[in-house]
């Protein structure tokens, strides 16, 4: 039996009938730009999410991209971030002119260590950017506090963590901005590109609405310099439909992680392996299922592979040294445990249509691998 990585197909299935008749009526009306749709999925995400106001746009990305701009961050400034994340997370940074500052992170939860980012701050620094990492908010109270006593902004990287939830409040709220990813791998996928702003600010809202659209709210009159970046009627359809199951979805994302752990434990793998920590604060909605392995990881993920088990390895070279970094010249050393953690990380099989079979081989196949290298 093989245990794919991700099988979106599974989820597909079960949705199918109700997105073929949403794209029928967009198909009929023809209105895939900024079309009602959209609207409506707005609403309902600002329902969701318990915030104000949420503003489509064309990726996580651009999202945070954006954000950033609307802000007025730009050459000069410096934002304070993790460098264990994706590279677009940095890159939104890059992409206003402004230089990303990283700082290590905390080797539990993989998130930015809030204990070591007031060093970082001087007179240029304008923001902090914490990355709920793998679907576990950052420690949000003390980055609050930080980010209040020096005046500075809070945009979070919530593109791995939809539905998290950190005291009462959902992931994405607590900053000035928000950014989310709907990407088809997270937990609230697209069939394609997609993502979200949310704010309580109503001036950055009204912005940003004309920021996705050139400026414009009405056709062909410019009121400020924006640029293209609309979240697809289309992909509203699909993601209005997918929103209605999300806490289910995630609810087993978590079930998931409990029978991990619990099997774990039951076969004494403790020794070789570390499963995730879960934060007192925040729930871990498992976008990602991410164990340490303390020894011999790379063997064991070849040995996975070999046993058409899918796993990946996020993110083996933390962002300072990738090459695309350069020019910010740091160097091996500079943030330790982030690069420890990246030899470490393995993440397992995990969707919310993942059977326990399925999980049980996984686990049975890691038990393998360890009882065959200590013969
Ligand atoms: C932490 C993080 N930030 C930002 C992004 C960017 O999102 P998108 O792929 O929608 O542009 C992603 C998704 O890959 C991500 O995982």
């Amino acid at each position: 039996m093989k245990v794919p990585f991700l099988d979106l197909s599974r989820q597909y299935r079960y949705i199918k009938n109700n997105i073929f008749m949403g794209f029928e009526g967009i198909f009929e009306k023809q209105n895939f730009i900024l079309g009602k749709e959209l609207n409506d999925f707005e609403v309902k995400m600002t329902e969701y999410l318990d915030v104000p106001y949420a503003i489509g746009v064309a990726s996580g990305s651009d999202a945070l991209w954006l954000s950033f701009e609307i802000l007025g961050i730009g050459p000069g400034d410096e934002v304070i971030t993790t460098p264990f994340t994706h590279a677009s997370t940095a890159i939104a940074i890059y992409r206003t002119g402004a230089t990303p500052i990283f700082v290590d992170i905390d080797e539990r939860t993989f998130n930015i260590n809030p204990g070591a980012i007031e060093k970082k701050i001087n007179s240029n620094t304008k923001a902090i950017m914490p990355v709920h990492l793998y679907g576990q908010a950052a420690d949000m109270n003390f980055i609050m506090k930080i980010a209040k006593q020096h005046d500075l902004f809070i945009i979070e990287d919530a593109c791995q963590a939809f539905g998290t939830e950190y005291g009462s409040e959902k992931v994405g709220t607590l900053g000035i901005l928000g950014a989310f990813s709907f990407y088809p791998t997270k937990s609230l996928g697209a069939y394609g590109d997609a993502g979200m702003i949310v704010t309580k600010n109503e001036k950055y809202y009204n912005e940003m609405l004309k920021m996705r659209n050139h400026g414009e709210l009405n056709n062909n009159y410019s009121e400020s310099i924006g640029v293209n970046s609309r979240l697809d009627t289309l992909q509203a359809v699909v993601l209005m439909e997918k929103l209605k199951y999300i806490d289910n979805w995630n609810g087993l994302r978590m079930e998931h992680a409990k029978l991990y752990n619990e099997l774990f434990h039951k076969k004494g793998l403790d020794e070789y392996i570390e499963i995730p920590y879960e934060s007192e604060m925040s729930t871990h909605i498992y976008n990602l299922y991410t164990i340490k392995v303390k020894e011999k990881r790379d063997l064991l993920y070849n040995f996975l592979y070999k046993k058409e088990i899918g796993t990946k390895i996020y993110y083996k070279t933390p962002l300072h040294l990738q090459k695309g970094f350069n020019s910010l010249n740091y160097k091996e050393g500079d943030f330790p445990i982030a690069e420890k953690i990246g030899n470490e990380v393995l993440s397992l099989p995990i969707f919310p249509e993942l059977r326990e079979d399925e999980i049980e081989l996984v686990v049975k196949t890691i038990e393998d691998f360890y009882k065959e290298v200590k013969e």
